[in-house]
């Protein structure tokens, strides 16, 4: 087979599954604590499923530099495990009611369960990570949890504001792209990979997590609640600009400038509606542009991943920045 041919989903899938269900035993392990109330709000979030990309980052990472050992599916559980607690936190500050196609677990539990839950979840997952005994490993994990708690408050610094696209790139780096790069360095660390093999892998992380909040982003303006599985047109609600709304206030008339504003400021479709809203972004091709944007963080991740070896594995991270673009939820 030609090491280079582009790898399909199913080729991923089949190329990790093995590990992939692996990592949902190690989840579900991890998932039960003394307590009921936080074994069976843990439970719920593992049975949500999800796409499970940032685990299947570190495990083609890590096999790419020859490495399959048990660090990985440990590993692989605590970058989830991460990520969900991230999620359970940041649906009690958005007051979403849905993830995963299913109710949150604030609309059943309460926020003040679920607040505990997700500190719990947290420090699960760092003893986990604990089993490898490597303190590269604790470091690079309590770096990422302070930058995504970093990202989320400076969010709420900003609701209601006109953000730069400077500071539209830093937010995203710390609440997503972090993730993805330390995803990527962590399967560099077990694999004993040298310096600048980790910075490669970290560099394609970083843009293919860029890439993949844009998208988020764009998907909140232009999706279903039906197909993604959370509520969209969330974030102009909540007084967030993202990328084709930051484009339309950069390059659209004084007047769109005015009606989004008012959008922020009231936090509601309330004077102001959605299809308006949508009308300046499709007349500004803030749309397109921001999706122009995330092309060029997946393109600049691919390039990252030259200086390494040829093998199924880089096929199928060659693979990931085209679908994390091209993806509907
Ligand atoms: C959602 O991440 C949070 C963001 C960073 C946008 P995912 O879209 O990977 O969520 P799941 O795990 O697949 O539900
Ligand atoms: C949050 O971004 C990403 C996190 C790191 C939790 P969003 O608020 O856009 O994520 P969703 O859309 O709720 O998944
Ligand atoms: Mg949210
Ligand atoms: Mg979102």
């Amino acid at each position: 087979m030609n090491t280079l041919a582009i790898a399909t989903a199913r080729e991923v899938f089949d190329l990790l599954r093995d590990d992939l269900v692996a990592i949902e035993q190690e989840l579900g392990r991890d998932a039960a604590s003394g307590v009921s109330t936080i074994t069976e709000i843990a439970e719920y979030l593992r049975e949500g499923g999800g796409k499970r990309i940032r685990p299947s980052l570190l495990l083609l990472s890590s096999h790419l530099l020859g490495y399959s050992g048990q660090g990985a599916i440990r590993l692989g559980a605590v970058v989830e495990m991460v990520h969900t607690a991230t999620l359970v936190h940041d649906d009690i500050i958005d007051g979403a009611d849905t993830r995963r196609g299913r109710p949150s677990a604030n609309t059943t539990w309460g926020n003040e369960k679920c607040v505990l839950a997700g500190d719990w979840l947290y420090m699960q997952a760092f003893k986990v990570a604990l089993e490898e005994k490597n303190l590269r490993v604790l470091d690079l994990l309590i770096g990422l949890t302070q930058q995504m708690v970093e990202g989320e408050l400076l969010q709420i610094q900003k609701l209601g504001k006109a953000v730069s696209e400077a500071e539209y790139y830093d937010l995203i780096f710390r609440k997503t792209a972090c993730l993805f790069a330390v995803s990527m360095r962590l399967g560099a660390v077990l694999a004993g990979a040298t310096e600048a093999e980790e910075a490669s892998l970290a560099a394609y992380g970083r843009t293919v997590g860029l890439a993949f909040q844009i998208v988020d982003d764009v998907l909140d303006l232009t999706a279903t609640e039906q197909v993604l599985g959370k509520p969209v047109a969330s974030d102009l609600r909540e007084g967030k600009a993202t990328l084709s709304v930051i484009h339309s206030i950069d390059h659209g008339t004084a007047s769109d400038r005015q009606t989004i504003q008012r959008v922020l400021d009231d936090r509601s479709f309330e004077n102001v509606s959605r299809q308006q809203i949508q009308e300046i972004l499709v007349r500004n091709g803030s749309v397109e542009y921001a999706m122009s944007v995330a092309d060029r963080y997946a393109k600049q991740s691919i390039k990252a991943l030259a200086p390494l070896p040829n093998s199924e594995f880089k096929r199928a991270l060659l693979w990931l920045p085209d679908f994390v673009v091209a993806r509907d939820k």
